[in-house]
């Protein structure tokens, strides 16, 4: 059966709201909570946990059963716990309950929620909610009234980045080759580089134009299903993105990243690996 996406969109949004202000509501518990280092680490000493995100998880979890109780669920702390329902064709649910944890912990703000679905194994809906502002990315009307102009060179783009918690040699040595060097040699330069720390923001950031392209490798299925449907829709290109659907089993591949690719249009490009235990 087709699934009306319009009103899992109008009950996932108000959902994420509800997200929302169970983060504003204990943000001086937040305070303390990060003051006394109360966060955990997970696969390594820079990916982080704290009670937040599993309560969020598991407010979102329960709340999406009860409504769609046929649906399945994919979330990143219910992942860590150990639940990990291998994606198929049935309408499954992605949800990163904060994105941008680390953020989070520092209290920085720039944190959102995302809540994400996927059907016949490919991303559909998405919601990121930015708890902080109260800002939802409003669903995008095609086509747009003013799509985004084409980029004449790379050296035009502003790009975000993230050094992501997947300090593994292969994925770092990807990422400062591609940071560093290869973006000031060959009259290549890129306008500016940004790491804003929520994947998900990327997206959101790429989105509205403000930045031109995100790169990043190691993301998860749910740092990028939301922003995956924003971001296409809102004209962008997403490469690489569904190999972070095979992350979880560890398979994914590295997309080819050219100049002819990145200069064409607004882009933005997801180099997923993901689900590379072993290398932390
Ligand atoms: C992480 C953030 C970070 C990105 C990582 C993500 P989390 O998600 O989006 O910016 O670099 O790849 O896993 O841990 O804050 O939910």
């Amino acid at each position: 059966p087709e699934l009306d996406l319009d009103s899992i969109l109008e009950y996932t949004v108000a959902l994420a709201r509800t997200a929302g202000d169970l983060i504003l509501e204990g943000s001086e518990a937040i305070q303390s909570a990060t003051a006394s280092k109360d966060v955990n680490e997970k696969k390594n000493s820079v990916d982080l946990v704290t009670q937040y995100d599993t309560d969020v998880e598991e407010l979102v979890k329960k709340d999406l059963a009860a409504k769609y109780p046929t649906f399945k669920f994919i979330g990143e702390e219910s992942y860590s716990a150990g639940s990990r329902p291998p994606l198929t064709d049935e309408p499954t649910f992605c949800v990163d309950p904060i994105d941008g944890t680390t953020n989070f912990v520092h209290w920085l703000s720039l944190r959102v929620h995302i809540l994400g679905l996927i059907y016949k194994r490919r991303p559909v809906l998405g919601v990121i909610f930015q708890s902080y502002t109260g800002q939802t990315a409003k669903p995008l009307k095609l086509p747009l009234a003013s799509p985004p102009k084409p980029l004449g060179s790379l050296s035009q783009a502003l790009i975000a980045v993230e050094w992501g918690s997947d300090r593994g040699e292969k994925t770092i040595t990807s990422k400062s080759s591609s940071f560093g060097p290869q973006n000031v040699q060959g009259g290549k330069m890129a306008h500016s580089l940004r790491s804003v720390g929520s994947a998900a923001l990327n997206f959101a950031l790429v989105a509205q134009g403000g930045l031109d392209l995100y790169w990043e490798v190691g993301c998860w299925p749910w740092d990028v299903c939301a922003g995956v449907v924003i971001a296409q829709g809102a004209g962008g290109v997403v490469t690489g993105s569904h190999d972070a659907f095979a992350a979880s089993s560890g398979t994914a591949e590295f997309g080819e990243v050219t100049e002819e690719i990145l200069t064409g249009r607004k882009y933005i490009v997801v180099r997923a690996i993901g689900g590379s235990e072993g290398e932390t």
